[in-house]
């Protein structure tokens, strides 16, 4: 029993932030942003909600695949930054695209699309499922500081989907999940409620981070889960054809194909133009590949999220679309 992807799709919101914007209003400048990132631009949410982003890459997802949304038997979306606390993002897009199948979020950050993928391969392998949507949709333009320059310069909003299938291939290949715990490096914390019992606490529910930290983690997760993968398919480092790593930073993707030994132009970079849309990344990267007719049938493809958690979440993956 394995999955097939049938197809892809991704969507970002109308509106273009560049770096010059930001130093409108921000002691920084293009020229720190972009040598220190990569970053030019990102696309921020104004008169577009986290619903309308989902349900737009679910759509294009859907029309590659040519599948109809009645025919799904499961939503699976990954966000931590989702229009609704309750319900799940994943019921908005039902709604929104009228299914009717079981719907649900998973929250893995960075790792969340990956994590979403497995979760929607275990419900084929036990027979719950034939026909899956799994989304990621990410609005951190409502959770960053933007007065804190060490970080909202690094986001964006965006989201990106895929329809997986039922499949007598061997996909997904390998799977790398893991956890080094550290709440403290990337945390956005809970909102605070105005329960009576409780102390006033009016902090606002805004992401820190730990950058340089982070940075070192994501360069060692992106290898170890390389290799890792790797190892389970045997197959060598070199045979990977195509690498879909989390869009994080510049130098994060570059150290990490050095330390690996991997050609440069395989690794997909959607970073400049969008940002940082944490667990939306990878699918908007896959898309972007996938649309960008590079992509052949046979060929492998190593996929890496990392951030919060400290999460990664890792598959290999043969195109066979
Ligand atoms: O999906 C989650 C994953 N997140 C990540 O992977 C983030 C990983 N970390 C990073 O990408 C990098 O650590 C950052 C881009 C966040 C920071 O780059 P850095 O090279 O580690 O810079 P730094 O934090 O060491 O800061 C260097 C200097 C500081 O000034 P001083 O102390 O040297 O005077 C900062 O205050 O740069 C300053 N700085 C800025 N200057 C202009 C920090 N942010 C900015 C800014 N514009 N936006």
């Amino acid at each position: 029993m394995s999955f097939r992807i049938l197809g892809t799709g991704s969507a970002l919101p109308e509106r273009v932030v560049t770096n010059d914007d930001l130093s409108d209003f921000l002691d920084t400048s293009d020229e720190w942003i972009f040598t220190r990132t990569g970053i030019k631009e990102r696309r921020i949410c104004t008169e577009e909600t986290l619903d309308d982003l989902a349900m737009e890459a679910s759509r294009r997802a859907l029309d590659m695949a040519g599948v109809a949304a009645g025919d799904l038997d499961l939503i699976v979306c990954s966000t931590t930054t989702g229009d609704h606390l309750v319900p799940a993002e994943a019921c908005a897009i039902a709604e929104g695209l009228g299914a009717s199948c079981a719907a649900f979020d998973v929250s893995g950050a960075c790792a969340g699309f990956v994590l979403a993928l497995d979760v929607a391969d275990g419900f084929m392998v036990r027979g719950r499922a034939s026909r899956v949507l799994v989304v990621a949709a990410e609005q951190m333009s409502r959770v960053l500081d933007w007065e804190d320059r060490a970080t909202c310069v690094l986001f964006g909003d965006g989201a990106g989907a895929a329809v997986i299938s039922v499949d007598e291939g061997q996909n997904p290949l390998a799977m790398s999940f893991s956890t080094t715990p550290d709440v403290a490096s990337l945390n956005v914390p809970g909102i605070s409620g105005t329960c009576p019992f409780r102390p006033a606490n009016h902090a606002a529910s805004t992401l820190s981070m730990d950058g340089r930290r982070v940075f070192r983690f994501g360069v060692g997760a992106i290898c170890d889960a390389v290799k890792s993968l790797a190892g389970q398919a045997g197959v060598a480092v070199s045979h990977i054809d195509h690498f879909v790593f989390h869009q994080a930073n510049e130098r994060i993707l570059s150290a990490a194909v050095k330390l690996l030994g991997v050609d440069d132009a395989r690794v997909v970079r959607t970073l400049r133009s969008t940002g940082n849309i944490s667990s939306a990344c990878i699918p908007l990267a896959l898309d972007s590949l996938v649309r960008s007719g590079e992509l052949e049938r046979g060929e492998l493809v190593a996929v890496v999220g990392f951030g919060a958690g400290l999460d990664t979440g890792a598959c290999l993956l043969r195109w066979e679309q």
